[in-house]
């Protein structure tokens, strides 16, 4: 890295705990968290795949984590086991999620609860923790995974969308009470990007042209597509951003594929 590059967007010293490392978007962010030179805390409820993706991770120190982010006591062992093995977290990234595709009328209550206590609950705890226990007294960057569902919605994501726009409006509380600790918190929305969670999606003919259509590069986006901008809101890069969503959806909130016009080109 050049000094440029080095100065602002260098991870390097900085402590990052990740949820939902494991995933589709997790396992890319991870390794390019480690890329940039943070030490990464993988947490995922699928802890033996953390410990697989910790040696595909470039740099040393890495560690995988339990965490099943849906139990109050889980929240809690995994962040003492990371205070433990790191002394502290600076850089903290919600990605943990889960949704059910199912109408708004189809959705029983134990699916209800289930996607809120992982997708909001959990995510709500695990950062009170965090900030309560290390990034208080240190600063620190948050970011909170959210959607194209934060903002637009799609059919049978009602309670996913609900979650997700929640995930939004929680970041500007973290952003508006916790700048007095120096600690600056952003929400990531990915837009159709093609992972175990959205394969289903992609591999069905009539919802894939669905969303072509719907996103103006016309493709999923990749986990890859997201690196980028996750580092610069990790890194002193982003020191003056904070409370801002970040629409990384190749277009598709923009109005997708235009219609017909005219043109010379
Ligand atoms: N893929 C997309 O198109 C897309 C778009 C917008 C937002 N997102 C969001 O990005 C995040 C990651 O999605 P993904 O596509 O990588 O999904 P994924 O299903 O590939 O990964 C989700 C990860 O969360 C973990 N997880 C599930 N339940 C957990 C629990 N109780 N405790 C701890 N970890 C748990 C899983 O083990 C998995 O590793 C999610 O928050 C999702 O809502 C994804």
């Amino acid at each position: 890295m050049n000094n440029t590059l080095e100065k602002y967007f260098s991870l390097k010293d900085k402590v990052v705990l990740l949820t939902g490392a494991c995933g589709g978007i997790g396992s890319e962010l991870a390794k390019g968290l480690a890329g940039a030179g943070g030490t990464v805390a993988i947490a995922d409820i699928a802890v033996e795949k953390g410990e697989a993706l910790v040696k595909e991770m470039e740099g040393e120190g890495h560690k995988a984590f339990y965490l099943d982010i849906s139990k109050m006591d889980s929240i809690k062992k995994c962040v003492d086991e990371v205070l433990e093995a790191f002394g502290r977290v600076d850089v903290l990234v919600n990605c943990a999620g889960i949704n059910k595709r199912e109408g708004f009328l189809d959705v029983e209550e134990s699916t209800y609860d289930r996607m809120m206590n992982i997708n909001l609950k959990g995510m709500f705890f695990i950062t009170q923790e965090v900030v309560k226990r290390s990034m208080m007294k240190t600063g620190g960057k948050i970011i909170n995974i959210g959607s194209y569902n934060t903002t637009s919605m799609l059919g049978g994501c009602s309670v996913y969308g609900a979650t997700k726009s929640a995930v939004y409006a929680l970041t500007r509380s973290m952003c508006i009470e916790w700048a007095k600790f120096n600690i600056q918190a952003n929400c990531l929305a990915p837009g159709h990007i093609l992972t175990p969670l959205t394969t289903v999606t992609w591999e069905n003919p009539s919802r894939a042209e669905y969303l072509r259509q719907r996103i103006s590069a016309g493709r999923p986006g990749t986990p890859e597509e997201l690196v980028g901008i996750t580092i610069m809101l990790t890194s002193h890069a982003s020191d003056y951003v904070s409370g801002a969503l970040f629409d990384v959806d190749g277009g598709a909130l923009a109005g997708g594929q235009p219609w017909q016009y005219d043109t010379k080109y």
